[in-house]
């Protein structure tokens, strides 16, 4: 039975892998990547790894890998839609009989066409005599007219029932509408509209749908902003403001902020990168859904308290991806909308372009804390400072902080050193060598099992292919920023050629890479290479440099291959590498 992405998703994140594991084997060392023995085969020091950030695991001793879906398939001998039954009963989930799949997407759909009806409605409203407020309101918040247009606003009436009346007309019950959150019922059973005297703010999604609605006051009267609540096109914590914007821009950088009108002013400043989220503090999912369209994240922000607690969150969550955060201080005012509208884009653009670096963030929030004017007080922010820079994996960069460090405060440098070196290495010492040494043993080494065929006769390619994949698997948004370079041709074989058409098209489609979702595509074997790509990632970590690197070294590599081919290949074979060698040659160097 096929189960729809949506719902794989959804189950999924219900499951805590590390505790899934936990039933059936003993942890070791629970920090970023808990170890244990392996269940599925003998051994006695633990070769089973469990990697929190991507939620899957793979052993180094037998090859088996996958994801929670896997996990339970093999370790309770289940098939696939067992195990998804197992899984649901587990964590309380409804599993989805057919009908009732049917009926859910059915009424998606209808939540789809409500919403974009009401879309529609309340943008018409705003040319409406009644709507007079409204424009004026926009007009005092320096929207231009295109901007109104662009964003799809709208305007609510101050009324009971108008949007009602103009649904009902439209086909829709009164329960749908109350469903979709666009009609609230009474105490008295009868049904209002939801939203009433406010400007409307269509959410979209990347398809294009639109999926809630933020509605403001046109006054100073509370609450400010209403919301949808989650519905079955919505969940607040997953989606995020104008993303179907900002990802279209060919920027790999992106802003995030705090609200509807930043975004706004943003977009029409020009800085078309900006999204927010939706009334909730960053989330894990936003953070991954982000991570598919930019690698670096400006942050900005409001420069109140609340923000500074909103950005501290933001960046322990962004630490377990690849994105690199740099913190944008709003000086002056509050937030980007303000600044823009009192000092304009260029100054924006200024303040934007100062963003500091996650470093520089963190000591500037540490220094703050203390009165480094007193010996204790910099005594404090020197241990906490030495922390901050021991978390530092470049030491040019660490050498960096430690001499501007030092001298600020008038110490020497030679004492901060001693101070973060300490740190460091008790840090590393905690670390597991056993996992670390796997890894290493797997790089080197031709003892692991592979579901590749030509794994044992071009070691080197495939390792590099491997090498670009798990690469991929980690930042689908290289994908599109080497797309001039990443194709299936470039890949000696054709396992992996297959697994790179099979993953681009789930990143084309914005398709879960967890390892079970690849079942489908790829075999049981498949699955478990899947996820040893991810442990790949989650152990050797990786850049853009080693990626392009790594596309040097397989072009080369398959150069090599192809010649030393040759003789053993028929006629017509040999003139068609032959042709392919040279593409490789004018292209390589
Ligand atoms: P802000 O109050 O900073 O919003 O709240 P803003 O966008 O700057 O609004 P203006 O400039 O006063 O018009 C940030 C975000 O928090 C959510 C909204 O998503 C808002 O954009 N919020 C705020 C609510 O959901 N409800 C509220 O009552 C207030
Ligand atoms: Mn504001």
């Amino acid at each position: 039975m096929r189960f729809s992405e949506e719902f794989l998703n959804d189950l999924r994140s219900k499951v805590e892998i590390e505790d899934l594991i936990a039933r059936y084997a003993e942890i070791r060392g629970r920090g970023r990547t808990p170890v244990c023995l392996c269940p599925f085969h003998n051994e006695k020091t633990p070769s089973f790894v469990i990697y929190k950030d991507t939620q899957s695991y793979y052993c180094f001793g037998c090859g088996a890998g996958g994801d929670a879906i896997t996990f339970i398939r093999m370790i309770e001998n289940l098939d696939y839609t067992e195990a998804v039954r197992f899984l649901c009963e587990r964590t309380g989930t409804a599993f989805p009989n057919d009908p009732v799949d049917d009926e859910l997407t059915r009424r998606r759909r209808r939540c789809y066409e409500a919403n974009r009806e009401a879309a529609r409605f309340f943008h018409a409203q705003l040319s409406e005599p009644h709507a007079q407020k409204a424009r004026e309101y926009l007009q005092k918040r320096a929207l231009k007219k295109e901007t109104v247009v662009r964003f799809g606003l709208g305007f609510a009436p101050d009324s009971w029932d108008l949007l009602l009346k103009h649904m009902r007309s439209k086909g829709f019950s009164d329960n749908e509408l109350v469903m979709y959150d666009l009609a609230r019922r009474t105490q008295k059973g009868s049904c209002i509209d939801a939203f009433r005297n406010r400007l409307m703010f269509p959410i979209i999604d990347l398809r294009g749908n639109v999926i809630a609605f933020g509605g403001r006051v046109l006054d100073d009267s509370k609450p400010k902003y209403l919301n949808t609540s989650d519905t079955v096109v919505y969940k607040k914590s997953t989606a995020l403001y104008a993303l179907n914007f900002a990802k279209n821009g060919n920027n790999d950088r992106l802003i995030l902020c705090e609200g509807y009108m930043d975004v706004i002013s943003l977009h029409q400043a020009g800085f078309t990168q900006a999204v927010a989220g939706l009334g909730t503090a960053f989330t894990p999912e936003q953070a991954k859904l982000l991570s598919r369209y930019c690698s670096e994240l400006l942050v900005c922000f409001d420069s109140d308290e609340a923000g500074i607690k909103a950005t501290q969150r933001a960046r322990k969550i962004l630490a377990d991806t690849e994105i690199k955060l740099r913190v944008v201080r709003m000086v002056g005012e509050k937030d980007p909308d303000e600044i823009i509208k009192k000092y304009g884009a260029e100054r924006m653009r200024e303040i934007l372009e100062g963003a500091v670096n996650e470093t520089e963030f963190s000591l500037q929030n540490a220094k703050a804390r203390f009165d480094v004017e007193t010996a204790d007080g910099k005594v404090g922010y020197l241990n906490e400072a030495a922390q901050i820079l021991a978390a530092i994996p470049n030491a040019v960069k660490r050498d960096v902080y430690i001499t501007q460090l030092a001298g600020e405060l008038q110490v020497s440098k030679a004492a901060i050193e001693a101070q973060v070196s300490k740190i460091v290495r008790n840090s590393r010492k905690k670390e597991d060598r056993a996992v670390f040494g796997q890894a290493i043993r797997h790089l080197k080494g031709e003892d692991m099992p592979s579901p590749n065929p030509d794994k044992k006769r071009f070691p080197r390619a495939v390792k590099a292919e491997e090498y670009l994949l798990a690469s991929l698997l980690a930042n689908p948004a290289y994908l599109r920023k080497f797309s001039s370079r990443l194709g299936e041709d470039i890949f000696l074989t054709d396992y992996n050629k297959r697994v790179f058409s099979v993953l681009k098209n789930r990143i084309e489609n914005n398709l879960s890479l967890m390892p079970s979702s690849f079942a489908d595509d790829l075999s049981e074997e498949g699955v478990a290479y899947i996820s040893m790509l991810l442990a790949l990632t989650s152990q050797l970590g990786g850049t853009e440099r080693a990626f392009t690197d790594f596309l040097t070294i397989l072009a080369q590599e398959k150069k090599k291959a192809l010649r030393a081919d040759g003789g053993a290949l028929s006629d017509a074979d040999f003139l068609a590498r032959i042709a392919e060698c040279k593409k490789t040659d004018s292209g390589g160097s």
